[in-house]
């Protein structure tokens, strides 16, 4: 399934944002990290105890900006890889989602 997420100019970059996604009527929650011209996407879920990351919305980025940061027990996942470099989780992995820049718009292929 393809599904238009919002126009590339809706995230800052650095910026980030959630959505929720109905999947074959499964509420699928993911964020998008826009960094350096990139977007990364993953499933707001963190891998130590499965919450959501963010600490308000659509804030998924460390004070620097440098890092996806979980507001629960501040693990640390790097923004194009997903993999955590610091925290109860170190070592592990954000689920990452397939997404594309086509002309102005982000879609994902979810
Ligand atoms: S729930 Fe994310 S670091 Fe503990």
């Amino acid at each position: 399934m393809t599904t238009t997420l919002c126009l590339i100019s809706d995230i800052t970059d650095p910026g980030s944002k959630s959505f929720q996604l109905d999947v074959n009527g499964e509420e699928i929650n993911i964020f998008i990290v826009h960094k350096d011209a990139q977007f990364h996407g993953f499933i707001n879920s963190c891998p130590h105890t499965g919450v959501n990351l963010e600490w308000l919305e659509d804030q998924f980025l460390d004070m620097d900006q440098n890092f996806i940061q979980c507001s629960t027990h501040d693990a640390l996942f790097e923004i194009d890889t997903g993999h955590c470099i610091y925290g109860p989780c170190a070592g592990d992995n954000l689920t990452p989602i397939q997404i594309q820049v086509v002309g102005n718009r982000l879609i994902t292929h979810i």
